[in-house]
């Protein structure tokens, strides 16, 4: 329907039935009190399930001291880092990403019938198309689901919350499912020391649906400055074929990443963002119960902890176990966090992120 000065107006889920004053797209701008439901109140929007999913096979950092020149000493004093997880040649991205969807389907007690939104964050999709959002949606049988990939390195999944929010805020989805799978350790070069001994393979997953009032997000602070692109990258096959600058084994492209210039920049707007998000929702670091990092350095969490003046016992890290598992870390550790009894109902939780981009996002949620 066209919006027409001073007839009903009806744009998806949005209906007012008040005659409009003016042909103002947004209904609130055009001062509409008669709005259908909750759809005009922005209702509150948060989580309200959690899953993760990841490999069996273990790599110790023992186990890659056969591979690269490195030790077991220099990785867990220099990452924090003592194993990861890598990906059995039956496991993909796709596959971690169904399990972990699934689970959080779970944890929610919502059916796959009702979710209409999915959202996969990853930088290691198994195709460039069809989108691995695409085949979660067959995979859990979820007909209503509109489904799309989200390419923002290792804050995709805060990136996918947020955008997920917007939806279900303004009623134009329901229930939606975010997702963050990688199999990283498929583009890593397992001759450079540098960055082989960082990444992981995992999935985890967030139901985000309408929740009392109160609740859910609260604010959220999201960025990018593409000037530093090149510090972290993989570049894609099209690309590579010209003038490939970052081809390891197999011919494939792998990860590039100038590693002293990302600790600095994570330090600085892991906090920046932190601060950034929560002056929006009117919080200080105190009221936090908890803060979810992405899990990159036990290093640069913990120099970005002192900057922010946030004792460690109210961060949650898992990275030893997990390395890097880039758009995975944040729902992996939140579904930790949740399970173990680190994150509970009513907690103040902050979920910040930093990554390729180079890009950071943070979001404030009770939960
Ligand atoms: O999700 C975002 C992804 N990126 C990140 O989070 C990475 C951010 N950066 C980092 O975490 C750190 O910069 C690294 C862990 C990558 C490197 O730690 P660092 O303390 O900055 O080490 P460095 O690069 O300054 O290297 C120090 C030394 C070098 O030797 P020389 O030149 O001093 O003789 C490296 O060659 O350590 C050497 N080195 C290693 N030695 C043993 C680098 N990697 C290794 C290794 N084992 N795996």
């Amino acid at each position: 329907m066209s919006l027409t000065d001073g007839e009903p107006f009806e744009q998806g889920a949005i209906k007012c039935e008040k005659p409009c004053p003016t042909a103002t797209p947004n209904p609130k701008a055009r001062g509409c009190d008669k709005m259908d439901g909750e759809v005009m109140s922005m209702r509150s929007v948060g989580i309200v399930g959690l899953g993760s999913y990841v490999p069996e096979k273990v790599l110790t950092n023992f186990d890659l001291e056969k591979i690269v020149e490195t030790s077991d000493e220099w990785i867990t004093t220099r990452t924090g880092i003592k194993e990861r997880r890598v990906a059995a040649a039956h496991e993909t991205t796709t596959t971690m990403a169904i399990e972990a969807a699934k689970s959080a389907l779970d944890d929610a007690g919502v059916s796959a019938n009702e979710v209409d939104l999915i959202i996969v964050a990853t930088v290691t999709p198994d195709y460039f198309f069809p989108s691995t959002a695409c085949q979660v949606q067959h995979a859990i049988g979820a007909p209503n689901a509109a489904a799309f990939d989200l390419l923002v390195g290792c804050t995709g999944f805060v990136y996918g919350v947020v955008t997920a929010c917007q939806f279900v805020q303004t009623g134009a989805a329901n229930c939606a499912l975010v997702i963050g799978s990688e199999t990283l350790t498929r583009i890593v070069d397992w001759t450079d020391r540098k960055t082989c001994v960082l990444f992981g393979d995992g999935a985890g997953a967030a139901v985000v649906a309408p929740v009392p009032e109160g609740r859910g997000l609260l604010a959220f602070d999201l960025g990018s400055d593409g000037s530093g692109g090149p510090l972290l990258k993989a570049e894609a096959l099209q690309s590579c074929c010209e003038m490939p600058t970052s081809v390891g084994l197999n011919g494939r492209p792998t990860i590039y990443m100038n590693g002293n210039e990302v600790f600095k920049f994570a330090v600085r707007v892991m906090a920046d963002s932190t601060i950034a998000a929560l002056q929006k929702a009117g919080l200080t670091v105190d009221q936090v119960d908890l803060i979810v990092p992405h899990q990159a350095n036990i290093r640069i969490i913990d120099a970005a902890a002192r900057r922010l003046g946030v004792p460690m016992d109210k961060i949650f890290v898992n990275l030893d176990r997990y390395g890097n598992t880039s758009a995975a870390s944040i729902p992996i550790a939140m579904d930790e966090a949740k399970r173990s009894g680190r994150m509970k109902e009513g907690d103040i939780v902050v979920a910040t992120s930093f990554g390729a981009g180079l890009s950071w996002a943070t979001f404030v949620m009770r939960m």
